[in-house]
């Protein structure tokens, strides 16, 4: 008799331990070197896009390409992890499993308001993942479009018994982007044809079934592959109405090298996408090397802004990132709008971020302040806002020295009426095509301004408005990061107003996973 509590104190005790030790290896897990801070990366294993981005009952969805088995990209399956602040996010289990060899590629999610695809019952209503499966048939390699549901916030998920929804027997045909056209009441479907560098658009009443109705393309930059493409509608600031922005994916090629993505600006008439003639109507989602398959939330309430969020990397070294035991982080999320001025249209970012802000930390005024002349010195993350305050002919912008032979360097170059973050110094020397800088021509009738995020391994910046939008990733030999101005060291001989904000950690004070998103 005495044996049988004593056994269940055992149990007890050795679940306490365990549970115990568990919370600490998850600590443990978000702070290895180079682990970011405030951008999203999965515990272990490698990841690539983010997909089937779709905010519904009060969470932000983020599913992302993943490997389960391992850190470098194979038997590709959709991750999952959830946020009400587009911030903090709680991984949660694998959401659909790569099966009988099918890999399951990029997609959306859509909320099924209506169950117009019949798979929600005995629900009224439930969320669909389209995506693109991607393996060896009799006839040859194949990628079609697929169907899987979930009843359950997303926690569960069956693959349609009918699939494919979609097949033109090609082996590349991929990434559809789908959404609710509130107008005409009908799926519209945006998807690659990457060798022909189009994006074919399809109509469907139920998901299931599908009409042609027009193509996009080639257009714009065609060096590479396209891919992910995403149409969305973007408002504009000020009194003319929205456009529709159209954003593909190109690898390689892109100006920056390796992946990047462009956009095309214009209107979309329910049936095709057609480029607008105003000044303005083509340009880069991002100008910075690591910013690709960027996608909008789907399920944004009527009014708010749209919100997209892209993988942070570059096919052209993604596996030879240093980082251990994960490989690969989400771009932070931005809001996008339209701005229209006498310089013409723009895609403006503004990241979510602001919620992180711990306090300002003062920045030292004058050359001699000590910390090496340096006008800060301390540890991502932190988010650093400059602008020019008297128009000079001067370039000016910030250094951050991890050691006196490593640096990143943030500037306008107003000679050759540039914006640049030069990386060749920051520490990175053996991965190859690591080591840039990389531009975008300023439009000299917008503010000269910045905004700058800087976690463990990345720079985000958002200059001129958040016209120009460059994220690079970095991996410096040191974690502490002395920040100094030119010209000169402190901001204000170097004629620029500048504040600088600690920002929290993610992780901080949160109890991983268990924290105010887990459910
Ligand atoms: C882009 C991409 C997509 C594809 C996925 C596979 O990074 O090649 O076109 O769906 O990655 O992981």
């Amino acid at each position: 008799m005495k044996s049988i509590p004593t056994i269940a104190a055992i149990i007890f005790i050795a679940s306490m331990l365990t549970a115990s030790s568990f919370a600490s290896a998850q600590q443990q897990t978000y702070d290895q070197p180079y682990r970011p801070q405030v951008h999203f990366s999965p515990e272990r294993n490698w990841t690539n896009d983010p997909n089937g981005l779709v905010f519904y009952h009060g969470e932000y969805h983020l599913f992302f390409q993943y490997n389960p088995f391992g850190d470098t990209w194979g038997h590709m399956s959709w991750g999952h992890a959830v946020s009400r602040d587009l911030l903090h996010w709680h991984q949660l289990p694998l959401a659909i499993p790569e099966q009988n060899g099918v890999m399951i590629f990029t997609g959306s999610v859509v909320i099924d308001r209506t169950d117009s695809s019949g798979l929600c019952k005995p629900a009224k209503e439930c969320i669909v993942a389209v995506y693109t499966g991607d393996g060896d048939t009799p006839d040859g390699h194949r990628e079609t479009q697929n169907l899987a549901y979930s009843l359950d916030d997303g926690r569960n998920w069956k693959k349609y018994e009918k699939n494919p929804v979609l097949d033109l027997h090609l082996a590349d045909f991929r990434d559809p982007s789908v959404s609710w056209d509130e107008e005409r009441h009908h799926w519209v479907m945006a998807v690659s044809l990457p060798r022909e560098h189009k994006v074919s658009f399809y109509l469907s009443k139920d998901l299931k079934q599908w009409t042609h109705a027009s193509d996009f393309g080639p257009a714009g930059d065609t060096n590479g592959v396209w891919e992910c493409p995403d149409l969305l509608r973007v408002p504009s600031e000020g009194k003319h109405g929205s456009l529709w922005a159209l954003k593909v994916g190109l690898n390689p090629g892109a100006p920056q090298g390796g992946s990047g993505e462009q956009y095309f600006l214009g209107e979309f008439d329910g049936t095709s996408f057609k480029v607008s003639d105003e000044e303005g109507v083509h340009g880069w989602t991002n100008y910075g090397k690591d910013d690709y398959c960027a996608i909008s939330f789907n399920g944004i309430p009527p009014g708010g802004q749209p919100v997209l969020l892209g993988w942070m990397n570059n096919w052209d070294y993604a596996a030879k990132l240093p980082t251990s035991p994960w490989r690969g982080q989400m771009s932070l999320a931005r809001k996008l709008s339209l701005i229209r001025d006498q310089n013409g249209l723009a895609l403006a970012q503004d990241p979510v971020i602001d919620s992180l802000r711990k306090g300002s930390v003062p920045l030292h005024l004058k050359e001699s302040s000590g910390n090496e002349g340096a006008a800060a010195t301390l540890s991502p993350p932190y988010e650093l806002d400059f602008e020019e305050v008297n128009p000079s002919a001067n370039s000016f912008g910030v250094r951050i020295y991890y050691d006196d032979q490593h640096w990143t360097e943030i500037g306008f170059d107003k000679a050759k009426g540039e914006f640049y973050i030069d990386r060749t110094r920051s520490g990175e020397g053996a991965i190859p095509a690591f080591a840039t800088k990389t531009t975008a021509h300023v439009v000299p009738g917008r503010p000269y301004n910045v905004k700058v995020i800087i976690d463990r391994s990345s720079v985000e910046a958002f200059a001129q408005n958040g016209t120009i939008a460059m994220t690079n990733l970095v991996y410096p030999p040191t974690a502490s990061n002395r920040v100094l101005f030119f010209p000169s060291s402190s901001p204000q001989t170097a004629n620029v107003r500048a504040h600088l904000w600690k920002l929290a950690s993610v992780w901080q004070g949160a109890d991983r996973g268990h924290g105010p998103n887990s459910r």
